[in-house]
């Protein structure tokens, strides 16, 4: 069941408190990707998710991202698209900065990988601030494709990254297992 699944899942990710500077509790995932069983309940609940949002692309956000939405991808039958940290990707890139608590990031991808055609699921470990995912939503629709959803393991929900993601999204889900 999907609340047997969310206490699996949530057993699997290790409290790591001052990381990484002090008064910080570091969500790891890494027992969780050492468990098969856990990895692959987190593989197939997503996948489901992008299947029940229709998408046919997924992007997955560097770099613990790229963990979770490979296998997805793949489990799905769709194409993984990396959105990466700036100046990473080799071809032609659409790129989108973003605010940071200090100063600013960018992320880039290929704009060849989206089209028109293009209905995407964005896939995540964590949505913080919401900052990340918001700017990759901006880059799909600048590539022209169109979003289905944003798809995470955790919402760190006193960060209100819901809030923040919101006007990006413009109505489409956002879903926290
Ligand atoms: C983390 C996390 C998300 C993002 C969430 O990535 O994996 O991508 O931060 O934060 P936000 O909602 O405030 O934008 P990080 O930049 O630490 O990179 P990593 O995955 O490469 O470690």
């Amino acid at each position: 069941t999907a609340e047997s699944t969310r206490e699996l899942l949530l057993s699997r990710i290790r409290d790591v408190a001052d990381y990484p500077k002090p008064g910080v509790m570091f969500k790891d995932i890494t027992p969780l990707l050492a468990d098969p069983v856990a990895f692959t309940a987190l593989t197939d609940a997503l996948a489901e998710l992008c299947v029940r949002h229709g998408a046919t692309k997924i992007v997955g956000l560097e770099a613990r991202g790229f963990i979770l939405a490979a296998p997805v991808a793949v489990r799905a039958g769709l194409g993984f698209i990396p959105v990466r940290k700036a100046g990473k990707l080799p071809g032609a890139t659409l790129g989108q900065a973003y605010e940071l608590e200090y100063g600013t990031a960018e992320i880039e991808v290929h704009a060849e990988d989206l089209s028109a055609d293009d209905r995407v699921m964005v896939i995540d470990d964590v949505l913080a601030t919401g900052g990340t995912a918001g700017a990759s939503l901006e880059l799909i629709r600048r590539a022209g494709a169109s979003v289905a959803g944003v798809s995470v393991l955790m919402e760190l929900g006193f960060l209100a990254g819901r809030e923040a993601l919101a006007p990006h999204l413009r109505g489409a889900p956002l879903e926290a297992l």
